[in-house]
């Protein structure tokens, strides 16, 4: 949210724009909760049948800001979204048809995977090195130039 935040005073936002932007970077993982704690907080790499529980959160959390909260479908949109790519490589759909919100929150949600969790099969990477990373998905036509860029001059 705080990433998402900077993002948006960054880019000159609107108040009402950072609102929703920034409700839907705290609640884009809400459906986690539904989620068992074995594979939540699994210190390996998740077995393919363990992965395809963990997919099931952005429908989850859809479904619990929309039916359940009665959020702002916007948001909501946020949630089921936040893992899909623009080259339809992501989940849990593989849309390529991906909103505003969705696009952003994939970006600052990888950055922010790639740079604080610390796992015992993987290390977390410097900031310069995160966006390097996500820099290569953007060259392969996964995340949006522009939305890429204004999140890496928003960090500075
Ligand atoms: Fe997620």
């Amino acid at each position: 949210m705080a990433l998402m935040l900077g993002f948006c005073f960054y880019s000159k936002k609107s108040l009402r724009e950072i609102k929703r932007l920034g409700l839907s970077a705290l609640l884009h993982d809400v459906g986690k909760t539904e989620i068992p704690d074995n594979i939540l907080k699994a210190a390996r790499k998740l077995s393919s049948s363990e992965f395809k529980v963990m997919k099931r959160h952005p429908k989850i959390g859809e479904f619990i800001i929309k039916v359940k909260s009665g959020i702002d479908g916007g948001i909501a949109r946020g949630a089921s979204e936040h893992h899909e790519k623009l080259d339809g490589s992501g989940y849990p759909r593989g849309t390529r048809e991906i909103s505003y919100v969705g696009q952003v929150l994939g970006i600052i949600d990888c950055y922010e995977a790639l740079t604080n969790e610390e796992r015992p099969y993987r290390k977390a990477k410097s900031p310069l090195d995160a966006l390097k990373t996500i820099k290569a998905d953007v060259e392969a036509g996964k995340f949006d130039r522009k939305i890429f860029k204004k999140f890496c001059y928003s960090l500075i």
